[in-house]
């Protein structure tokens, strides 16, 4: 088959929609950094001090700093900011998708025609929507991961690949590898040169952003992404067989996977579970556990914990579970990571929880020493750290 078009090429901003994304990622600069500034001075000057008078200690979590400061002005500022500019960021982009959208979603289904050819594409339109998927847009992206309103839909998969971009915008180094997948690929092969997987598996893998940057580091292995939303797996798919991608993407729900016990030598995810419930989690981390060989791994990059942060940082962490569409962002990050692994049937001992730097972000002799523990984990920042909780399968 012929090469077709890298669908992520489609879109083609006017000028003045070039300087609406720009101004959007700028004014979430702008939030993340000056304002959050502003919103401590006025916590500490302000907020914390009449907290203890009015109740002899400081605040003991992110709840109570919460409850404490709604009524500030630097807060309401920060919030309603922050809301609106999460908004904008799925609206900067979504003429330009719907201008692109007849031809994107062709050259979908010539992808979707080359199964044969370079990885597949495996579709269940019988498929049942978790409710914590479908019951709301999640981080207040119209439709979400999963609507469709045409045939062989890719909209949503499109506005996630452009407005991502707009979100991160000025936060992360974008004429560097970059991102997730990179950082925690790079970071494997420091710790354990000899780990070769064969077999990669993404859970919740949207359009593939954080599964691609495997083949990087293990050029042989055989790339595997399964996500509910049929519209990010075409969108993923798409992207893959342009860039001759030996990736199997498939629609499934993660809680119960159709593939074989002891397949995957390694499972990754990122972004993932914060955005499922706790008992569906439980069921995830069982099923990794399933499909991992013994001495597979598993490496899953999220939140950090409740309790790795302090209260103030965990009031802004937890931010998104009330105004971002992601009610179970609080619930997940106060559970212990080792106790729902170990809940799953991994060993306690070949548990890990871990804090990376963002391979971007540093210099590659800083990374290696962080990754070989010469030098010390980084604190999580915006777009500058990781955070990971995995295990290895007893053997
Ligand atoms: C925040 S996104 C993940 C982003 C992606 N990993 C990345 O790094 O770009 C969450 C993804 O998980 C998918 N998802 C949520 N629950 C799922 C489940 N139970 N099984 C499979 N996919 C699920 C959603 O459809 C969505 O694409």
């Amino acid at each position: 088959m012929n090469a077709i078009r890298d669908i992520d090429t489609f879109v083609d901003p006017t000028h003045d929609e070039i300087a609406r994304r720009g101004y959007i990622s700028r004014l979430r600069k702008h939030v993340l950094s000056d304002l959050s500034n502003t919103m401590q001075n006025a916590y500490d000057s302000t907020v914390k001090p009449a907290f203890e008078a009015a109740h002899g200690r400081e605040p003991e979590n992110g709840e109570e700093i919460r409850d404490a400061i709604e009524g500030n002005l630097a807060y309401r500022t920060w919030s309603s900011i922050r809301y609106n500019a999460q908004e904008m960021v799925w609206e900067s982009v979504r003429d330009e998708v719907e201008r692109q959208l007849p031809d994107m979603i062709s050259v979908a289904e010539q992808a979707a025609q080359s199964n044969s050819h370079v990885g597949s594409l495996t579709l269940d339109p019988t498929l049942q929507m978790p409710g914590y998927v479908d019951s709301m847009d999640v981080h207040l992206m119209p439709g979400c991961w999963q609507e469709e309103h045409t045939k062989g839909d890719v909209a949503q998969g499109a506005v996630y690949a452009h407005g991502g971009a707009v979100f991160r915008g000025s936060l992360i180094q974008l004429d560097k590898r970059n991102g997730v997948a990179a950082s925690v690929s790079q970071w494997l092969s420091i710790r354990d040169p000899e780990f070769k997987p064969e077999k990669i598996l993404e859970t919740g893998c949207t359009i593939g952003n954080n599964l691609f940057p495997y083949r990087d580091i293990y050029p042989d292995a055989e790339l595997y992404g399964i996500d509910v939303a049929a519209p990010c797996l075409r969108y993923a798919h798409a992207r893959a067989v342009a860039r001759n991608i030996n990736a199997h993407f498939f629609q499934e729900n993660a809680e119960r996977l159709s593939f074989e016990d002891n397949t995957f030598d390694l499972i990754v995810s990122s972004f993932f579970f914060h955005e499922t419930a706790v008992a569906a989690t439980k069921k995830v981390l069982a099923e990794c556990h399933r499909v991992l060989k013994p001495g597979g791994r598993m490496v899953h990059m999220e939140l950090p914990s409740a309790s790795q942060v302090d209260a103030y940082y965990n009031f802004v962490l937890d931010w998104d579970n009330e105004h971002n569409n992601e009610p179970h962002y609080r619930n997940f990050r106060s559970q212990d990571f080792t106790d729902l692994m170990t809940g799953a049937g991994f060993a306690k001992d070949d548990c890990f929880m871990e804090s990376i730097p963002e391979v971007s972000a540093v210099s590659e002799e800083h990374f290696r020493d962080v990754a070989l523990g010469k030098a010390p984990p980084p604190t999580h920042g915006n777009y500058t750290s990781w955070c990971l909780f995995g295990a290895t399968k007893a053997r």
